[in-house]
């Protein structure tokens, strides 16, 4: 019997839908243990934007570890954390003209998640928190009743509580006006929602379904945030560290929350770590009121300043992120061509996906696309988008044959409707 089958717990998913055993893993690849070569256009669900093993960071990585530089420290101070705090606000956040003390929550996203919205009920005395239709913030009990998904909501075994959903952005269609209904909840104190301490978002909307926020409805919503001295979580952790093309999702609009959660791609080399940025003014934790064990993994500290120092010290990744955009938008819009139903392409730099009307249209093409060599998930409320999200750093060639490949895989699938 299987090894996995007979030991591994039945919750395992996405081994089911890409059910190689991989051994090794270079950049945009992905190599089984039968030497077949899969383009990976689902980069650990945005934990890899700069691919698997890349050598900058690798031959940092080695060097620390050679030398024995500490690797697990709780909280205190090493050489390792240092070096990242300095590179993080010199290269990330001043050049930007950001201002944001760095707490280390502990290693995953919803560490982060978790601290963030703590300490927005700490700073404001309040407990409600609203979340969006379709958001996704992570699996522990505080962020699952963040998230919108029905499925993964009910694993939690308890009610969830102590946060109202409202509509994202288009979520009521274009013409639906989300934050005056926002607001009207707000001001009206028989609406029945709690004044909220914070609104949580995505700007980007990952697992959601590639649900982009406009730049007009995020403006809108810190108008009315400040309006009414409400909070603004921005969960950067998937469509954060250039997905979008600049290192913040929001940065390009100007925005400036209070709380920033960051995770994923931060140490750059599929190593757990996170962080919450939270205005100086509001870092009000007494020491140790938040703490964790795992919340100094300083070999992510040292691949994670290697990340910085080697994408983000000039704009090249982020000019690279929207050359590689145009080219996988031109090439989903030629897909979504091909069929006659409804069908929509969204996102922004390099987390695009395609909607489907019929789930079993995207799960088909996905499953097509194993087949023909390329990793690319599903995702949204049914599963019905087609999800990219390539390594940034993928060359030109690569990205044209994982979209090939997915060219061919629709076209299979639409040939053939046996297959979906
Ligand atoms: C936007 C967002 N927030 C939070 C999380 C949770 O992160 P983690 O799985 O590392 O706990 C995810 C994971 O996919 C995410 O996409």
């Amino acid at each position: 019997m299987d090894i996995f089958e007979a030991f591994e717990s039945n919750v395992r998913g996405y081994c089911r839908m890409f059910p190689a055993v991989f051994k090794t893993a270079k950049d945009h690849l992905l190599i089984d243990e039968h030497d077949n070569r899969y383009i990976d256009f689902f980069a650990g669900a945005g934990a890899l934007n700069y691919g698997h093993n890349p050598e900058p960071l690798k031959s940092k990585l080695i060097e620390y570890l050679s030398q024995d530089g500490v690797t697990h420290a709780l909280d205190m101070s090493t050489s390792a954390k240092r070096e990242l705090l300095k590179t993080f606000n010199n290269v990330i956040l001043e050049p930007r003209g950001l201002n944001y003390k760095i707490m280390f929550p502990g290693p995953t996203g919803t560490n982060s998640v978790e601290a963030a919205l703590k300490l927005a009920r700490k700073i404001t005395g309040r407990h409600n928190v609203v979340s969006f239709t379709n958001g996704f913030h992570g699996m522990t009990l505080g962020s699952l009743a963040l998230t919108g998904n029905g499925g993964k909501r009910a694993g939690a075994g308890v009610p969830l509580h102590n946060v109202t959903h409202m509509p994202f952005c288009n979520y009521l269609g274009s013409e639906a006006d989300t934050i005056g209904t926002l607001e009207r909840y707000i001001e009206d104190s028989s609406s029945g929602m709690d004044l909220p301490a914070a609104f949580i978002l995505e700007s980007v909307q990952a697992e959601g379904g590639v649900n982009v926020a406009t730049k007009q409805w995020l403006e809108d919503l810190f108008k009315l945030a400040r309006k009414y001295d409400i909070l603004v979580i921005m969960d950067d952790i998937q469509v954060g560290c250039g997905r979008t093309g600049p290192f913040f999702s929001f940065e390009a609009f100007g925005l400036e929350p209070d709380i920033i959660c960051l995770s994923k791609s931060l140490s750059g080399y599929g190593l757990p770590m996170a962080l919450t940025l939270m205005k100086p003014e509001h870092d009000i934790f007494e020491p140790g009121e938040h703490n964790g064990t795992f919340r100094g993994h300083n070999a992510a500290f040292v691949t994670a300043t290697a990340a910085i120092k080697e994408y983000w010290e000039d704009d090249s990744l982020s000019k690279k992120v929207n050359r590689h955009s145009k080219i996988i938008r031109d090439v989903l819009l030629d897909i979504a061509a091909d069929f006659d139903a409804d069908v929509e392409v969204r996102g922004r730099g390099m987390i695009q996906g395609i909607h489907f009307e019929d789930p079993k249209i995207a799960s088909g093409i996905s499953q097509e696309a194993y087949k023909r060599g390329l990793i690319i998930e599903t995702s949204g409320p049914s599963d019905e988008v087609v999800k990219l999200l390539p390594p940034l750093t993928i060359c030109e060639s690569a990205l044209q044959e994982g979209l090939e490949i997915l060219k061919e895989s629709s076209r299979a699938v639409l040939e053939s409707p046996t297959l979906v």
